[in-house]
This record gives C-alpha cells, structure tokens and sequence, in this order.
C-alpha cells in the first residue's frame, strides 16, 4: 500500500515582497553549511522572523525532509516548546510515548531545517529542546530567531541589523537610492498603501530622513510608510523629526534601537482615532491569533460598538499595526509581538485589563461549550478552529487556574478535550490534573473532567490509573442521575478494568452500563 505523503515543510507563503539582505543570506548560507545551530539575534521589528523564513524558503530544497517553522511567540509555558514543536512537524501526541522522546525518534533520521522563532521569552525551555534535537538528530540543523542568544554549546550567533540606510548627505542618485535597503522598503509599502508613491526627486530627501530616523528598522519604516496615504512624505518626516527631537533634546543622537521602535508604534498609535486605540489596545487580551467574531466578542464595549468593528480592526491593518493571516484557510489576525507589548500596557493604562481578561475567559469558556458537539460531527472543521485558537484556549484556562475559577477550566479543558485526543494527550492531562486537584468547582463539570482525565490515561496505555478516575466519574454521574455520561464512564471503566485483567469487574461494570442505557433509551423513545 502507498504510505500517504507527508507534507515537506511548513513554511508560510511570504505575504509582502521581501527586500535585501544579500549579505546576511550569503553569510547564513555558508555557516548553514558547516554549522548545526544558528541564532539570529537582534531587537523586535528588525527582521529576523523574514530573513529566518526566507532562508528556510531557500533551503528547502537542500533537505530531503524540508523546511518547518517552530513559532513560539505565542507560547507562554516552557513546558510547551516541546509540544509546539511537535504540533509544527504535524506530529500527534496521542500515544503512550513521551512527547519528547516522540520527538526525537521522529527527528533520528530526518533531514531537517527547523527553524525555531521568538525563544527570547523561553530561552531554557528553548535551549534545552535544541540541544536535545542537535544531539539525538544529526541530520536536523536549526536557525534559531530570538533578542538573546540561546547560549548553547555549538551555537553560531549572528547579529542582524536593521537595513542598510541611505547617506545622510542625500547626495546618491536616484537610482542609486532606488537600491538602499531600507528605501526600497519604504518606496515599496508606500506605493502598496497608496497605490501611487514613487521615490522622485521632489521626495528623495524627506524619504532619506525618515529611514535615517528610523535607523532602519524594518517594523517602524512599514509603520511610517502606510502614512503616505494620506500624509506627504515631507510630513511624516516632520512629525517624526518633532516627536523623536523631544526624546533626544532636539539632537539627533540615535536611540537604542527598542526605544526608536517604540517612539514610532507610540506615533502611529497617536495618530488613530480615540475609538481605533481603543479596539487596538484591547487586542492584546489574545494571546495567539484571533478571528473578527472573537474581535466582536471581548473588545466590543463601552466606546466600541460591535457594529463597528470590522471597519476598525481593517483600518488597524492597514495602518500596519494588526496583520491579516490565515490558519488551515481560516482568516484571522494577530499582532507582532512589539505591537502586542505596547497594546498590553495601553490597557493596564486605561485600567481595562479586568474587564478585557474577563471577556476574554467568557468568550473562550463559551465559545469552547458550543463548539463541542461539532468536535464529535465535524471534527477536521473543529480542529481547524482549535489551531486558531489554541494559544487563547491555554491561556484561558492558565487565567482560570489563577483566578481559582475551576469549575470554567474544567469545563473548558473537557470541551475542547478532542484536541487533547487527537493532538495533544500530555497537556490534556497536566490541564485536568492541575484543575482537578484544585476541588470539585462543580459537580457536573468535575465528573466531566474526571471522565476525560480517565480516556487520556487509557491513551496512555495506564489503565490502573484510568479505573479510579473512571470509576469516580461513574459514581457522580450516577449521583447526579445523567444517564448518558453515566453509560460513556461505565463502558470506558469497564475497558480499564479489562486492561488490568480484572474480568469479572469489567463484566459487572458492562452489565450495569446496559442496563442503564437500555432504561436510558425506554425513557427517550
Ligand atoms: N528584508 C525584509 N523585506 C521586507 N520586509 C521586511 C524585511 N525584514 C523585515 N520586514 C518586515 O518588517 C516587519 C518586522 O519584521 P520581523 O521579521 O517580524 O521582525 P522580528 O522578527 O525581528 O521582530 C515585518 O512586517 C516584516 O515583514
Ligand atoms: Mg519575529
């Protein structure tokens, strides 16, 4: 039989042109040649996520298993670099093996470029899957993208900078300007934002100044451009020159370059209307990607009605501040994480982090309940929404953990417990495990969450562990006289019982599970 192909890589599609870096390609190129581990180090918005993802474009075809992206800067929990790893090289932890040791035995003998984005909040945890991979696999070779090197034995540390500027002077010609890196980025946004921008003589200085102000960075001249459709470029490079003259007391001494970064999202935030900073700022309650319906439902109150907030959040794009992307077709948005830091403390300044957090678990809590059923029907559909949504999902039920809400988190951690099947066995159970420790929040979602708590053993080949849960799901349920969950623990704690060579229990445990499924049935017809 032919065995399905597996997909090679899983590189996204580059959404704008991609523009220079010759050299640092070049260099990468080359030390990829002899060296297992690079780090592409540098501040937020300078580009390494695009140069890491071009060269793995690149590459691709130099191994025989592809090119994969590891993004963890939606990751909040070391433990899970593991996993997102796992989850970027479609591989499922579903089985009674370790993740980790899934992992490695999976990487063995593939061919590999990983590329592993965002460790800066992780570093350990990053290390440490990395240096495990590069040992265990010799074939696999890793760029990682991170503000820190990950300081590990082997590592080759490459420094980016920001793009190459034009002479102060203003005395290259215009062609020769047509060529500078960080010109060229700043032509080519402005004539995709306005859809008429040439670089001409008229022009030429003011654009100079602005990528010079700019010191380059990729992120902050995106941001300046996307003006050009309504300022003058002469404009912007007044506006920029006033707020950033402030700052350095009128001289024109670079910043570090997070703080020109930041001066400018402060700048092109300053400039939305009161209700666009608003939907802006409350964007950071997600911790992953989101969809229009999750905008609609956690940021649309007070001064944002929800009617507005397509027209809103499109605006938001294409001022650069939002980005527009899609996961297994589903179109979604999410923030840089420079854009996600500014907007957190936006929000704890206008004292809306309470509510924003709040919203956020409501809608997640609810959103997770009504989509459950369609897990059982419809689950590729279901799963699809899952991949969207899991960074959101985790921190919710991180959010509930703290805030002691177990009777949410376990009932979340149960609806969406098909990924936990499907994709995910270890973190389903650490979830349930933690939750449930915590006490009985309510008696229906507990026995819920015994009863998944239970399945996930079982998965994991540990029916002595499963039996007890099991059993004490079926107890509750038989307390609580629901019939239907009562039949599912029954039957599954009969399986257990079965798996630790108990027949006789298992037997009784079937027998009753009939006999309450056929009174079940009587009563329903
Ligand atoms: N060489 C490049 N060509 C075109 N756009 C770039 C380039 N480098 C960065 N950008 C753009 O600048 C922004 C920030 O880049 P990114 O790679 O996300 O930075 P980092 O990963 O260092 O935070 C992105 O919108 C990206 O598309
Ligand atoms: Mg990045």
């Amino acid at each position: 039989m032919a065995r399905p192909t597996r997909r090679r890589g899983n590189l996204p599609a580059e959404a704008t042109s991609f523009v220079g870096r010759r050299r640092e390609l070049a260099e990468l190129r080359k030390k990829l040649a002899t060296v297992r581990l690079v780090t592409l180090v540098g501040p937020g918005g300078v580009g390494k996520t695009r140069l890491a993802i071009r060269i793995g474009t690149d590459l691709a075809r130099a191994f025989p298993d592809g090119a994969w992206l590891v993004e963890l800067a939606d990751v909040r929990d070391p433990a899970l670099v593991g996993n997102a790893v796992l989850a970027a090289l479609d591989l499922r932890d579903q089985a009674a093996t370790e993740p980790r040791a899934l992992l490695l035995s999976h990487l063995r003998d593939r061919k590999l470029l990983l590329l592993v984005d965002n460790c800066e909040h992780l570093l350990e945890a990053a290390a440490q899957v990395v240096t495990d991979v590069l040992r265990s696999a010799p074939g696999v070779r890793v760029v990682a993208t991170s503000r820190e090197p990950l300081s590990v034995t082997g590592e080759h540390v490459i420094p980016i900078p920001p793009l190459e500027l034009p002479r102060a002077q203003g005395d290259e010609t215009l062609d020769q300007l047509r060529l500078n890196e960080s010109v060229e980025l700043f032509t080519e946004r402005a004539a995709a934002a306005s859809g008429r921008f040439e670089l001409a003589t008229s022009n030429r200085m003011a654009v100079v100044e602005v990528c010079r102000r700019l010191d380059g960075l990729p992120l902050a001249i995106e941001l300046a451009a996307v003006r050009t459709r309504v300022l003058s470029v002469e404009q912007i490079s007044d506006r920029l020159s006033d707020r950033f003259g402030l700052l350095t007391g009128g001289s024109r001494a670079a910043l570090p370059r997070h703080q020109t970064l930041r001066t400018t999202i402060e700048w092109s935030h300053d400039l939305l209307k009161p209700e666009e900073r608003a939907l802006f700022r409350r964007l950071s309650a997600f911790a992953g990607r989101f969809t229009l319906d999750d905008v609609a439902s956690v940021c649309a109150f007070d001064d944002v009605p929800p009617a507005t907030v397509l027209d809103l959040l499109s605006s938001l794009v294409d001022k650069s501040l939002v980005l527009k992307d899609e996961v297994q077709g589903i179109a979604c948005y999410r923030l840089h994480e420079s854009m996600r830091e500014f907007a957190g403390l936006r929000t704890r300044e206008a004292g809306e982090e309470e509510a924003v957090e709040l919203h956020c678990v409501d809608h997640y809590v609810s959103e997770g309940r009504r989509n459950a059923a369609q897990a059982r029907y419809r689950l590729v559909a279901w799963l699809g929404w899952m991949d969207v949504e899991i960074d959101n999902i985790r921190w919710v039920l991180r959010r509930c953990a703290v805030r002691e809400d177990v009777a949410r988190g376990t009932a979340l951690a149960v609806d969406v417990g098909w990924y936990w099947i499907t994709r995910a066995t270890t973190e389903g159970v650490r979830w349930l495990d933690e939750l449930l420790t915590m006490g009985p929040g309510d008696p229906a979602s507990h026995a819920g969450g015994l009863f998944m708590r239970g399945f996930l053993a079982l998965l994991q080949a540990d029916p002595v562990a499963a039996r007890p849960l099991l059993e004490r799901a079926a107890d509750a349920q038989r307390e609580a006289g629901r019939p239907g969950p009562l039949v599912n623990a029954l039957a599954m704690a009969s399986i257990a019982a079965d798996m630790t060579g108990d027949r006789a229990s298992a037997r009784r445990l079937r027998d009753e599970a009939e006999c309450v499924a056929a009174g079940f049935e009587n009563v329903e017809a």
